[in-house]
């Protein structure tokens, strides 16, 4: 088969979980990826699918997974759904046959992620992590792979997140389960083939400093080497004033590449107040044509047979630096990798 079949032949796809996120990827898959059709949507709050089959046209709305896994004009689904209940769902869909796109992090602990993988096994995985799916990126992994600054010894990758609503309901650890996990998985692109050796992370309320009584983690910086000699660094902050700013960076004996840029567009402003470009507030629209790249690419991966770009492999080694990331923070010492792997 042909890439055309996928657009001939639009993947169904049954959403779990219409959110944030959600009903982002909602809209993508209804009006944006011409390789899809949204055939179902499943959440507990009824008013958020409602909200999301009225915009998308959207007929079947449900209120749990297992009715869109049981609806058999699904052949794909997409779980955007709060990351605990990743890895059922992946197990279930397959079970239920139906290939998955999931959301970062696919699992949060290890033998949930091998659990998830092993059922996976013989239906496309493909996981949400959109930075491989950005020009930008994608093209710096490109020059990596074709050699122009040889073997890396140097990778950056920063999250930089515009502010969070309500730092009281962030839970402990997502700095790295939930947001660093996208930069160790833009380190692991930006580093082909190299995998995590040791890790070591430094975190703290910084930028909401009322709530460090309560364990919030709202900046950090992780060190890691990598088994091909490179040490990365990856950062975050919950507050940046600036907007949206995702940077990715390798140096190697030839040169360096670098990716992401704050500025909504090239247009600068200059005058009085000094030289001004504006920014992105939202991720959506930072990252809005990576989001519906990815899910392109699944649909042609459902339709022609061939293999996810980014695996369930991939979400498994990215957990493992982010929960080598955890135990590293909390010990305030390095962690080897195969100090969580085993
Ligand atoms: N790739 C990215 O850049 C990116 C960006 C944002 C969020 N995410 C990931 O997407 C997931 C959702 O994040 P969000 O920001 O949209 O969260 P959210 O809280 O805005 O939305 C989650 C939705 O899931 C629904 N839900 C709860 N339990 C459910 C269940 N068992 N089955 C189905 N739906 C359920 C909730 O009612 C809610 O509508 C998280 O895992 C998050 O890490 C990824």
């Amino acid at each position: 088969m042909t890439r055309i079949d996928a657009l001939a032949h639009p993947v169904a796809v049954g959403l779990i979980g219409a959110g944030g996120i959600g009903a982002f990827h909602g809209e993508s898959l209804a009006h944006r990826a011409p390789e899809t059709r949204l055939v179902a949507i499943a959440d507990p709050s009824q008013a958020a699918a409602a909200r999301l089959a009225e915009t998308t046209g959207c007929d079947s709305i449900y209120d749990d997974g297992a009715s869109v896994l049981a609806d058999d004009r699904v052949e794909a689904v997409l779980i955007a759904a709060p990351s605990q209940f990743h890895a059922d769902l992946v197990v279930a869909a397959s079970k239920a046959g139906k290939a998955v796109f999931c959301e970062k992090p696919m699992a949060v602990t290890l033998d949930d992620a091998h659990r998830a993988v092993g059922a996976a096994a013989d239906v496309p995985l493909q996981i949400g992590f959109n930075r491989r799916f950005d020009a930008g990126f994608r093209a710096a992994h490109d020059q990596v792979v074709g050699g122009r600054i040889g073997t890396p010894q140097l990778l950056r990758s920063l999250t930089r997140d515009p502010g969070i609503p309500d730092p009281a309901a962030v839970r402990h650890s997502t700095i790295f389960l939930e947001t660093l996990i996208h930069d160790f998985d833009a380190l692991r692109y930006l580093n082909p083939g190299a995998e995590a050796v040791d890790v070591y992370a430094v975190a703290d309320a910084l930028a909401y400093p009322d709530f460090a009584d309560q364990g919030l983690q709202d900046t950090a910086v992780v060190m890691i080497r990598f088994d091909n000699g490179a040490i990365a660094t990856a950062e975050a902050s919950f507050h940046a004033t600036y907007g949206y700013d995702i940077r990715g960076e390798a140096f190697g004996p030839g040169g360096m590449v670098t990716a992401g840029d704050q500025r909504r567009t090239t247009a600068t402003y200059f005058g009085p107040e000094g030289v001004v470009n504006d920014s992105w507030q939202r991720n959506v629209d930072l990252f809005h044509d990576a989001y519906v790249a990815q899910l392109r690419a699944f649909a042609h991966c459902v339709r022609d047979g061939s293999t996810p770009e980014v695996s369930g492999r991939d979400a498994v080694a990215a957990l493992s630096i982010a929960l080598a990331a955890v135990r590293s923070a909390g010990e305030g010492r390095p962690v080897r990798i195969d100090e969580v792997t085993r």
